[in-house]
């Protein structure tokens, strides 16, 4: 009897022990951290795999952005372990998604944001920088990358504000009337990335009309290097919503060293964009109100510490990590600044790996699991991991004069048909982007502020 009391116990402790030690990392180990993304890759995959609309390759349930960054997360992971087994479904998928050459598939374009179709020219953007294969007969990564500037650009809005890209495309949609940080920050990105990887100067240009405009505007404060998220029309962008997010800062550093790296380091606003951008995302490892942690932990600090992330801010972490990583190859001088904390926060990330065996959480600096589970949450820690490969790997982007293989087509997505026929569908559901971002404000906007004004601001 008192035997068999024990035995749950006994076994409770070994099962405990083994899940403590299910992904163990050590940081600058390549072969740690590539057996560390496999697994938690191969948890993301599991959820892929397991979706309602498996039928259609890159449609994730109940998102169509999230496809695409999923791709970008997994092809920086095939570059950096070599790990091929993936490459067919984001291939698939990624074609399946291409619509006419620019990522706006008539199937959700009725209801898609500037923002949403951004997230798969970046991972186009990728697929070309780091020669991910491509399929014979099917259009060349970086063409697609340029489809989606081409069919942005005509949509800059100098209607309101003197310029910029309204989150939404459509009048009928809320967010219409607003110019948010990361529709602007992810065409800069990318038209920097296409001005590198082509040497087309007219990607630069645009780069820096979209840095120069975001300045006029709170979205992109030089004064203080403060990014609020959006901005509305209405107000002739002086107002501000400023919640503070991962992945607006990462997508304007980014973007500022594509920048910086195209000009051979000649124009100084790069540089100090990139460092100035980089002092303020360290709000991202905060040191109080976070229960155990200690300033070394990456953190979605206006969701996290409430438990208000929705599933498009759980996978923000995933790009703020791999775009400043890859950055450390294209400026000198800021990989002491970026890579100590994302090497403490990918051991944190990866001891969460815990439920279930090896399912990871997002709030990494508990450092153990915080009882969720997701495909956002396996994106999230994949892309931390593949951050603390980057400079293991040591391999900068290619670029079409530098080993690049992807032919550029600076006319592609220019005779998409989808212009034509998106305003006589209906909209059917609010799987968008930022629909979330809206939600989490209206929801939880008085707590955040409550909790802030706790804390002394
Ligand atoms: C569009 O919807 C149809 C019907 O559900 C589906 O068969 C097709 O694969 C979808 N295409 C894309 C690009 O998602
Ligand atoms: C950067 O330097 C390279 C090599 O000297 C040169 O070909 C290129 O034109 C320069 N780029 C710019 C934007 O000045
Ligand atoms: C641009 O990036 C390359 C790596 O691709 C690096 O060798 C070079 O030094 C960078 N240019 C500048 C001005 O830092
Ligand atoms: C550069 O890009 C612009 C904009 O897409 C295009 O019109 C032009 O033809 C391109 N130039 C070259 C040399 O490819
Ligand atoms: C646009 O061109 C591409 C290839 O150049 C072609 O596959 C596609 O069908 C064309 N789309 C339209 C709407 O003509």
């Amino acid at each position: 009897m008192i035997l068999s009391k024990w035995i749950p116990s006994l076994l409770g402790g070994l099962l405990a022990a083994q899940a403590v030690s299910a992904i163990d990392i050590t940081v600058n180990d390549q072969s740690s951290l590539s057996k560390a993304a496999k697994q938690v890759a191969s948890d993301m995959m599991n959820y892929y795999n397991d979706r309602d609309s498996k039928i259609i390759p890159g449609k994730l349930d109940g998102t169509w952005w999230e496809g695409g960054s999923m791709f970008m997360i997994l092809i920086q992971y095939w570059f950096l372990t070599g790990d091929t087994q993936f490459n067919s479904a984001v291939q698939e998928g990624m074609y399946w998604q291409k619509g006419d050459d620019d990522f706006f598939p008539t199937n959700y374009s009725q209801y898609l944001g500037n923002d949403d179709q951004v997230f798969w020219g970046l991972a186009a953007i990728t697929a070309a920088e780091l020669n991910f294969p491509e399929e014979d007969g099917q259009p060349s990564w970086v063409s697609l990358a340029q489809g989606v500037f081409n069919t942005q650009v005509p949509r800059w809005d100098t209607s309101s504000c003197q310029g910029g890209l309204r989150w939404q495309i459509w009048p009928y949609q809320d967010g219409y009337g607003t110019k948010n940080a990361i529709s602007n920050g992810g065409l800069f990105q990318l038209s920097a990335r296409l001005a590198l990887y082509t040497g087309n100067q007219t990607y630069a240009q645009w780069a820096e009309r979209i840095w120069d405009w975001s300045a006029t505007t709170p979205l992109l404060k030089e004064k203080n290097w403060n990014i609020a998220d959006s901005t509305t029309t209405e107000a002739n962008c002086k107002d501000h919503g400023d919640w503070q997010w991962t992945y607006n800062y990462a997508t304007y550093i980014s973007g500022a060293a594509y920048m910086y790296n195209y000009t051979n380091g000649t124009e100084s606003k790069w540089k100090e964009g990139v460092e100035g951008l980089l002092g303020t995302s360290e709000q991202f490892y905060p040191t109080k109100s976070f229960g155990s942690d200690d300033g070394s932990v990456l953190v979605e600090i206006t969701c996290e510490s409430i438990e208000k992330c929705d599933r498009n801010q759980r996978t923000f972490k995933a790009y703020f990590s791999s775009w400043l990583a890859w950055a450390t190859l294209i400026v000198p001088g800021i990989s002491d600044t970026i890579m100590p904390k994302l090497q403490t926060s990918a051991v944190a990330a990866t001891a969460t790996c815990v439920k279930d065996g090896t399912l990871c959480g997002i709030q990494w600096y508990k450092k153990a699991s915080d009882g969720t589970d997701g495909l956002e949450q396996q994106m999230a820690v994949l892309g931390v991991l593949n951050a603390n490969m980057v400079p293991l790997k040591n391999k900068s982007p290619y670029s079409s004069n530098n080993g690049g293989t992807s032919k550029s087509n600076p006319n592609a997505g220019t005779n998409s048909s989808d212009t034509n026929t998106l305003l006589t569908k209906p909209i059917t559901t609010g799987d968008r982007a930022g629909a979330g971002i809206l939600t989490v404000i209206f929801v939880t906007g008085w707590v955040v502020a409550i909790t802030w004004m706790i804390r002394g601001g």
